[in-house]
């Protein structure tokens, strides 16, 4: 049985995504909104990645079809009612008491695919037994990272596997930590009673020099030894150089995730938005490439699909639903994204998603 999350109002006056980013930072006490606000430096990545999609412009057809749009399609073998999935993102406790099991039943009820952090708050066996058996759910993928112990990272790989969890998503843009203004500011700590359950306790060493972080860091090999290790479909998450395409793609990985980890890593790093056609010519059509970062308009997910992407991962927006109003509020933002997509298809004449393609966009 569920455990049924406690019920929440969603507020009046929400209308898009992103008004529920005023009421998430009411609600969170500073220590929390730090943490989910932050990105890495000036904050110029996190807000490029916005600025990106609007300006790209959509060059819509007419007088095509007055069918409703169809927006389901398979990725990695598995049905996605609608090319969206919620993005991995840590400790969601913090925004609400339910955490990540209000996210994934969120997504689950709009047929969103849910990628669970390594960093979640709630055991990932919870998460996944309380929407597995879901009929029209989206795909329920694991996230994770390289752990300095490798056998850890296995056990994790095989609590995945054991759980039901339906493809592995490596993270390859953090292995090296940025400082964030914003949570240094805010003297960020984790609240008590709230952690990281499925990893290994942190070595109390504090913080890790650069010379540490470098000598743990992960590469090509390592995807290769992961890879060889699991029969679950390997996503790498971070790529945004069509050079590590080309590796991924000669190490048969199974799809890709051009990512700038919502500006939280590199700042100045490429927009995704700018970096998606080059990474997806260097795919060349091998691989599912989807795309993250800056997405906060159903006409953000269209234009991605219209650049060739297979699908969007929705990172912060869905955090400030869950944070307002726990799985009522993250479902609330899915729901407001989905109908923005379906009236966009519509508006630029797409009756499918076989439709969306670069001609819709101005060049
Ligand atoms: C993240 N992100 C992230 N990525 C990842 O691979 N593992 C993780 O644990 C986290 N944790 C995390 C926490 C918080 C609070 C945020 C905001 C983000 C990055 C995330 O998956 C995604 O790449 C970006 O959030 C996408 O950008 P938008 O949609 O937030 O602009
Ligand atoms: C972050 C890490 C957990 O972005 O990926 O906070």
């Amino acid at each position: 049985m569920k455990p049924a999350p406690a019920l929440q109002q969603i507020p009046s006056g929400v209308f898009c995504a992103g008004d529920y980013e005023a009421h998430a930072r009411r609600r969170l006490d500073a220590n929390a909104w730090a943490y989910f606000s932050s990105h890495a430096g000036d904050g110029i990545t996190a807000q490029a990645n916005l600025a990106a999609w609007q300006a790209i412009e959509l060059l819509p057809r007419m007088l095509r079809s007055a069918a409703g749009p169809r927006t389901a399609r398979e990725l990695l073998g598995r049905p996605l009612p609608w090319p969206v999935l919620v993005a991995p993102m840590a400790l969601q406790r913090m925004a609400h008491a339910d955490g990540e099991l209000a996210t994934a039943l969120a997504a689950s009820a709009q047929g969103a695919g849910m990628v669970l952090s390594s960093q979640a708050s709630l055991p990932l066996e919870t998460v996944a037994a309380a929407v597995r058996t879901d009929v029209d759910r989206g795909p329920l993928w694991l996230q994770l990272y390289f752990l300095a112990d490798r056998g850890a990272t296995l056990d994790l790989v095989q609590r995945a596997e054991a759980a039901g969890f339906e493809a592995l998503v490596i993270t390859v843009d953090a292995a090296v930590r940025a400082a964030r203004p914003a949570e240094q500011r805010a003297g960020f700590r984790l609240p008590a009673g709230i952690g990281t359950v499925n990893l290994p306790p942190p070595a109390p060493a504090g913080r890790l020099s650069l010379q540490d972080m470098m000598a743990q860091a992960p590469g090509w090999a390592d995807v290769a030894w992961l890879r060889a290790r699991t029969s679950l479909p390997v996503l790498l998450k971070g790529v945004l150089h069509p050079g590590d395409v080309r590796e991924a793609v000669a190490l048969a990985v199974d799809g890709l995730i051009v990512s700038n980890h919502g500006g939280r890593t590199l700042d100045t790093a490429a927009a995704t938005a700018r970096a998606l056609p080059a990474a997806l010519e260097a795919a060349g059509g091998t691989v599912p490439v989807l795309v993250d970062g800056g997405i906060r308009r159903g006409s953000d997910v269209f234009k991605a699909l219209a650049l060739g992407a297979q699908g969007v991962l929705v990172g912060r927006p869905v955090l400030w639903g869950l944070a307002t109003a726990g799985a009522a509020g993250a479902a609330h933002v899915l729901r407001l994204l989905r109908d923005e997509f379906e009236v966009t298809m519509a508006q630029c004449g797409a009756t499918g998603l076989a439709d969306i393609g670069p001609d819709l966009l101005v060049r």
